[in-house]
């Protein structure tokens, strides 16, 4: 496994090996890798002959205040993690080389895609990932590259840009890796005291309630999203960001609960900002 961290000597590698007729399978990471991320590997590796890890904590998609400085980050056990999981190259570049003193060019995926939900609580967050996804997609030039669902509207907008820029590459989105109780998994989780922990499972319990629901019958955005939010509040240490169900792919809000809903919430457990999604009603139980 190499790692390289010059864009330049990045750029030429995968260039060549594309020339030599290699498929390069993508995976774009903040780095700190969890079982979500080696998903993503296993399956990269399965549709790749060079399997490419980037860990990059990217300053431009964090606001204000944010948690970029005490983002989590252990690049010696991501390096044996991605050995493990058969990742050939890492690419690893300084902040400074991503964005150099003079850089001026963003990538702004306009509409509600990028407005509502994590945009209207992150301004500027979804810039800052389309122009690192753009810049990353261009450096290792790969055929497919993977993302998971847990932030389905990223994926949403990643996909929005990568065909709007006409970017020759597959986007393949990855199911949510959840702990054994629930908790999906992400690098903040180990922000959480053990209280917390417990109280973050309510997002994922919120989640399941929520399809239980609509399989019984109850299709009334309000009368759902009413119930959940009892539930989430019940914790002394959550706070809704936001609850909403949402049309998957125009993320316009619903009033009736319907095979293309998505719930996507965000709740901040502490000082821990955490967020969740999911569909509620498979086709065979529509209401
Ligand atoms: O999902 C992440 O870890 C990041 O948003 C990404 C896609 C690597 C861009 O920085």
């Amino acid at each position: 496994m190499d790692i390289i961290t010059d864009i330049k000597a990045m750029q030429d590698r995968c260039f060549a090996e594309r020339a030599a007729g290699r498929t390069i399978a993508f995976v774009p990471t903040m780095g700190f890798l969890h079982e979500g991320h080696l998903s993503l590997l296993r399956e990269g590796r399965r549709r790749g002959d060079l399997l490419v890890l980037s860990i990059f904590v990217n300053p431009a998609q964090f606001g204000q205040g944010e948690d970029l400085d005490r983002y989590p980050r252990d690049f010696a056990r991501d390096e044996q993690l991605a050995r493990a999981c058969g990742v050939d190259l890492i690419f690893y570049p300084a902040a400074d080389a991503i964005y150099p003193d003079d850089y001026a060019t963003f990538v702004n995926v306009v509409g509600p895609l990028t407005t509502t939900l994590e945009g209207a609580s992150r301004p500027g967050h979804f810039r800052g990932v389309a122009t690192v996804v753009a810049k990353l997609l261009i450096i290792v030039q790969p055929q497919v590259a993977l993302f998971g669902r847990k932030d389905f509207q990223q994926l949403a907008v990643v996909r929005r840009m990568t065909t709007d820029l006409n970017l020759p590459v597959e986007i393949v989105g990855m199911p949510i890796v959840r702990e054994t109780d629930g908790l999906a998994m992400s690098s903040r989780n180990v922000y959480l005291s053990d209280a917390e922990r417990q109280q973050a499972l309510s997002l994922s319990q919120a989640l399941a309630r929520g399809r239980h629901l609509a399989a019984e019958g109850v299709c009334a955005v309000g009368e759902v999203l009413a119930a959940l939010r009892a539930m989430i509040e019940a914790q002394p240490a959550a706070r809704i960001d936001y609850l909403r169900i949402c049309h998957r792919s125009s993320f316009l809000e619903q009033e009736r609960i319907d095979v293309d809903s998505v719930l996507l919430l965000a709740v901040t457990v502490g000082k821990t900002r955490l967020i969740d999604n999911g569909s509620l009603l498979d086709e065979a139980e529509a209401c």
